[in-house]
Parts: C-alpha cells; sequence; structure tokens
C-alpha cells in the first residue's frame, strides 16, 4: 500500500481552464483554513490564455508538480495516458492522502484514475452530471470518475440523483457548484477591474456573447457549418454585436474547413482569442445573452441572470432549463433565432439552483472530516 495514512496532505488537481475555475474556491477555502495541501498540473491546457492566465486572475498559488509532456495536438489517449504518468509521480512524490478532482476533463480522469490505483482517497467535485450523449468524451469521463471516486460532491439533488440511479460506491454530498462561489467571489472584482467592454466599444446590455468548442460541434464539419449559419442567421435578425472569444480548437477547425472567411465577412461579430477569466465574467455580466456550448457558462449565465441559449442537442445541466434560464436550440439557425427571441422576452427573475455560494466550504469541509476519520478507523484496527 502507497498511501501514507497519516499524511494529512490533499493534492488538488488542475489542467483544464473550467477546472481551473472551478477548483479556486476550494484553494481559497483550503488557505482560509490552514490544511496542508498542493497542487498538480496535468499539462493539458498549456497557453497562457488557457492557463497561466487563469491562476494570475483567480491569484491561486502555482502548481507544486506540472507534466513536463507537450501535449499540444495529442489525441485523446496519449494526452490522457501522459498525464496519468505525470500525476501519479506527482502523487508519489507529495504523497497526498486525499485527492480532489474537478469535472469532467481528460485531465480528471487521469488524476482520478492514478490516485485510485494508489488506494489514495478520491473526491470528486462537480460529480453526478449527465448528459446521456454518448458521442460527448466528456460524458464518458463522468460516468468513469463516478464509478471510481470515494466521496462525490454534487451541485444539485438532480445529481445525486444521477449517481444513486447509477449505484456508485462513494458517499455523496450535496453541496452546491464551486461555479457559483466563484462568480461571486469575483464578479464585482471582474466589474472594477476589467476594461474589456470599453476596449471592444461596447454598451451594457447591448451585445450578445457566443462561444463554442465542444469536440460534437467543432469536429462534425456539418454541425460546424449549420454553427456558422446560426450566426450568419442571429446577426440578421438582430443586428446586435456578438462578442466571440474564440477556443483554438474552434479556430484551428474553421481553418481547416475554410470556414474562417465567411466567419469575418458576417456583420457584427466581433473575433477576439480566448479572454481570461476577469474580462470573460465581466464581458458576461453585462451580456444581454450568451450562445454556448460550455456547460460552466450555463451555470455561471445562470447565476449572472444573463439569459443564455445553448448550441447543443442536450444538457447536462438540465437545471437552467428547469428555473427558465436557459434554452436548448442545437445547430439549426431557425431554431436558435427563436431560442434568442424567447429567451429575449423572458423575465430575468429565475432561481439560482446551483447552490449559495458557499459549496467550498462544504467540500473542504468533508474532506478534512473524511482524512480524520480515516485515521481513527485506521487507528482502532491497529
Ligand atoms: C477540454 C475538455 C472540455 C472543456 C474544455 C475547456 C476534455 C475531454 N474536454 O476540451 O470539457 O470544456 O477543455 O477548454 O478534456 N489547445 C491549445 N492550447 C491550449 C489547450 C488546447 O492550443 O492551451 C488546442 C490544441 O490544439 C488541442 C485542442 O485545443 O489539441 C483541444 O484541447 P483539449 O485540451 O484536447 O480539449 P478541449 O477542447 O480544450
Amino acid at each position: 500500500v502507497i498511501r501514507d495514512p497519516n499524511s494529512g496532505v490533499v493534492a488538488v488537481v488542475v489542467g483544464a481552464r473550467p477546472g481551473i475555475i472551478k477548483m479556486s474556491p476550494v484553494v481559497r477555502e483550503l488557505e482560509r483554513v490552514g490544511a496542508e495541501f498542493f497542487i498538480a498540473h496535468s499539462g493539458q491546457h498549456y497557453s497562457f490564455n488557457m492557463d497561466k492566465q487563469f491562476f494570475d486572475d483567480l491569484h491561486l498559488p502555482a502548481p507544486r508538480f506540472t507534466n513536463p509532456d507537450d501535449l499540444a495536438g495529442t489525441s485523446h489517449g496519449r494526452q490522457t495516458a501522459s498525464m496519468l504518468i505525470a500525476l501519479e509521480d506527482a502523487f508519489l512524490d507529495g504523497r497526498p492522502e486525499l485527492v480532489i478532482v474537478g469535472g469532467d476533463a481528460n485531465t480528471s480522469l487521469a488524476a482520478a484514475l492514478a490516485a485510485r490505483k494508489l488506494g489514495l482517497i478520491v473526491a470528486h467535485l462537480e460529480s453526478g452530471l449527465r448528459s446521456h450523449d454518448w458521442r460527448m468524451p466528456e460524458e464518458h469521463n463522468r460516468v468513469i470518475i463516478d464509478h471510481v471516486s470515494d466521496v462525490l460532491f454534487c451541485p444539485t439533488e438532480l445529481a445525486r440523483d444521477n449517481l444513486v440511479a447509477d449505484g456508485v460506491r462513494g458517499e455523496i454530498v450535496v453541496t452546491g457548484n464551486t461555479v457559483v462561489d466563484a462568480v461571486l467571489q469575483n464578479a464585482e472584482i471582474a466589474r472594477s477591474t476589467s476594461d474589456i467592454r470599453a476596449r471592444l466599444e461596447l454598451t451594457e446590455r447591448d451585445y450578445f456573447v457566443l462561444t463554442f468548442h465542444r469536440e460534437e460541434n467543432t469536429d462534425d464539419p456539418g454541425r460546424l457549418r449549420s454553427l456558422v449559419d446560426c450566426i450568419q442567421a442571429v446577426s440578421e435578425r438582430f443586428r446586435t454585436p456578438i462578442i466571440f472569444p474564440v477556443h483554438p480548437r474552434t479556430v484551428n477547425r474553421l481553418e481547416g474547413l475554410g470556414l474562417d472567411t465567411a466567419l469575418a465577412s458576417i456583420d457584427n461579430l466581433h473575433l477576439t482569442s480566448g479572454l481570461g477569466y476577469l474580462d470573460f465574467a465581466a464581458l458576461l455580466g453585462s451580456a444581454r445573452l450568451v450562445m454556448t456550448d460550455s456547460g460552466g457558462i450555463q451555470e455561471e449565465a445562470c447565476a449572472l441572470r444573463v439569459p443564455c441559449v445553448t448550441l447543443r442537442d442536450n444538457t447536462e445541466r438540465p437545471e437552467t432549463l428547469d428555473v427558465g434560464s436557459n434554452a436548448i436550440a442545437g445547430v439549426v439557425p431557425d431554431s436558435v433565432v427563436r431560442s434568442v427571441e424567447e429567451m429575449l422576452r423572458r423575465p430575468r427573475d429565475w432561481r439560482n439552483p446551483f447552490g449559495d455560494g458557499h459549496a467550498a466550504e462544504r467540500v473542504v469541509e468533508t474532506c478534512l472530516a473524511r482524512l480524520g476519520s480515516q485515521r481513527g478507523a485506521l487507528a482502532g484496527s491497529a
């Protein structure tokens, strides 16, 4: 057994952009209570504006361990394998007793497997989400991570129900989503420090934000073409500025299909490279509406009371549909235009189903209690 039952150390694993955001309130809370912890970085995201910029914006301590491999352009299997090896090394070196992984990126899968195989306590943040869309690599990751975790932190009761239905072995704890903690902790800082609206010459509540980068959208040429048509249709119908921070995967695929020139010629559309956390939070917070295929943005928009139109056929965040903050539009132009019209008509007075902004406190309290009880049990059996 490699686990050191008395180390009391927590490892926090990050590596992909959304995970850095969701883990930031947990890191702050670990710091506040004086827990012994370190950050391990999988290396999945490596560009400055996908990674370091977020550490800076969110005032996170530098990772103690970083994957030495260059993961640019690697396949899912090679990327996950490299991260599995690097994170195992990090855990052997840092000797944590408990490892916190977050969300559904390949980083989290690699971390959960590495920790599981070393006999460490695996805690999964944002557990129990299901899109039931088996095309999505994230859905494979969610299911596998949930089944190998010891502690499953659910954002909502619905997520808990999914886990119960799946028959997972670990302890389930409903905490709310730390993405709400992050939004509430940072919204005011973002508004006062970011000059993004001035830079892009935007008027409050008079522009739309657009993002898409999911594999099932970008890597299917038919859907990618349709998305360009959707943007054209929204531009013609609403004549409102559309701000589109473009993910590197999306840039590659658009260029690959020669769609970048068609996109550049759409009226009212403003392309930017990926934005930092504070700039994006400020941009989103003052938008009239957001169109996205991101999961985290569906939640952030809900918390910030910005209407959301989801450019997918389903969502693993159905709570947003129940409270009325989000509409599923797919990638068909007519349907997207109709969804935008409908969301603009709706009052923005929905309830936020993702918690009260104190999820990280519950997460850290549960993790520390778990370390203590594990030690007690081992001492008792000695
Ligand atoms: C990953 C997550 C996804 C999350 C997204 C946020 C998985 C399976 N998916 O997808 O859930 O919403 O992160 O961004 O893990 N690239 C760069 N610079 C970077 C990172 C990526 O140029 O810093 C390019 C590379 O060409 C890379 C491609 O983007 O091949 C895709 O990156 P990857 O990490 O494989 O997946 P994401 O699409 O970012």
